[in-house]
């Protein structure tokens, strides 16, 4: 049978597992006591509280008690940034991050710029990919943190996390590493005790959890200004109620996806490779942007047939039930060239970088599906090319 929605925007977001909103509405009837109080209840909230992030820990194979809950990737990096760098200053003013960040990691350091702090922005290769010497490169005895992301979500380019790591540190071991890797978890080996990162941001509803929720990994003995004042809560780093159903649903969703990790992995890479091939097939002047499939991650590919409007193929491919993006979900209805794709420099003319599409492939997907986005992509150029030759 013809799918009718094919949803392949999940780097954007995914659509949770129905145990996950079965456990979070169970939890909202049954276990809604606040987990500071004192009674029966409470106690119950709490419960829900810890095991939540032991089984989150464990799947990330760090301690719980350097796990702390927040209302998504966006909050994890504004606290991991602002946070430690506001709380390290005295040890040097001087920044480091990467020009194809989430906006979510390049605000903070702009903030930080307005604050006196200098800041370094190291650029990618024309596939996207950060070389670590060039982050070790800028590296001082003033530099207090590197922040770089793990997967880029507009291109799917991995960068080389363990690598970065070992070079700042070698060449100042005070530096603090920041991994944004809300892209990455559950899609890609990911060890942030292994890599010796000082925090890692995570974000619920971009491996089928709730949105709204999300965990920053903070290494023992690093710390961070909290960026709210209020409450005891996650030590006081993160004051404010915790969000317990939701945060349950993010621990399940994670367990969920960790479960068959390879042979889901493995689905993602061959439903990437379906599409591409299919479209290239019948289109062969489509163009990648980014690493070549083999290179890049699993779930995202970045394509473009220059001449035609990224958006206008979207649209059209909506009306064939089949759902993608542009650019990145946060800035995707913004009207200009995303940040990453001009960060890519030379490698990428104007033409393609207004023709780019972005899909990108879930646990939840099918072969059929990527059999029916293919056909609507490959239907959709054609139409669109005819009718802007005419
Ligand atoms: C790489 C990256 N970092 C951070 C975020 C922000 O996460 P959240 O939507 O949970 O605030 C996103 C969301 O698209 C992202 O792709």
């Amino acid at each position: 049978m013809t799918p009718k929605e094919v949803y392949l925007d999940n780097s954007a977001t995914t659509r949770v597992y129905p145990e996950v909103a079965e456990e979070v509405r169970r939890i909202m009837e049954e276990d809604y006591g606040n987990p500071s109080s004192l009674h029966r209840k409470g106690t119950g909230g709490e419960r829900v509280l810890n095991a939540s992030r032991r089984l989150l820990a464990d799947l990330l194979g760090v301690k719980s008690e350097n796990l702390f809950f927040t209302s998504g990737g966006t909050e994890s990096n504004n606290l991991a940034i602002l946070g430690m760098a506001r709380r390290n200053r005295r040890k040097g003013n001087h920044l480091i991050t990467t020009t194809i960040e989430h906006s979510s990691v390049l605000e903070p350091f702009h903030k930080l710029l307005t604050e006196g702090f200098e800041v370094t922005f190291v650029e990618p290769d024309p596939e996207g990919h950060i070389n670590p010497l060039d982050v070790a490169g800028a590296v001082n005895q003033s530099t207090v943190l590197v922040s770089v992301m793990h997967v880029n979500n507009e291109i799917g380019s991995v960068q080389p996390i363990a690598d970065i790591t070992r070079y700042v540190k070698k060449k100042n071991p005070d530096t603090l590493v920041h991994v944004d890797a809300v892209q990455s978890f559950t899609k890609l080996y990911f060890s942030p005790e292994q890599w010796g990162v000082d925090a890692l941001t995570l974000s619920g509803h971009k491996f089928h959890g709730p949105k709204g929720t999300g965990a920053l990994y903070l290494r023992e003995g690093v710390l961070a200004e909290p960026l709210f004042g209020g409450g005891g809560h996650e030590k006081g780093l993160r004051p404010g109620t915790e969000n317990t159903p939701d945060i349950a649903g993010m621990a399940l969703a994670a367990r969920l996806s960790m479960e068959n990790r390879k042979e889901m992995v493995e689905a993602l890479q061959k439903m990437k490779e379906k599409l591409l091939s299919a479209i290239a097939a019948e289109h062969p002047w489509m163009k990648i942007i980014g690493p070549s499939p083999g290179n890049g991650a699993p779930h995202i590919a970045n394509i473009s047939f220059p001449g035609l409007k990224g958006e206008v193929l979207l649209h059209a491919l909506e009306e064939q039930g089949v759902y993608v993006s542009t650019g990145s979900a946060c800035g995707s209805r913004e009207k200009k060239t995303s940040h990453v794709l001009e960060g890519l420099g030379l490698g990428l003319d104007e033409k393609t970088a207004e023709g780019a599409l972005r899909f990108s492939f879930s646990f939840l997907n099918t072969p059929e599906e990527i059999e029916y986005a293919a056909s609507a992509v490959n239907n959709a150029v054609h139409e669109l090319k005819l009718f802007s030759t005419r």
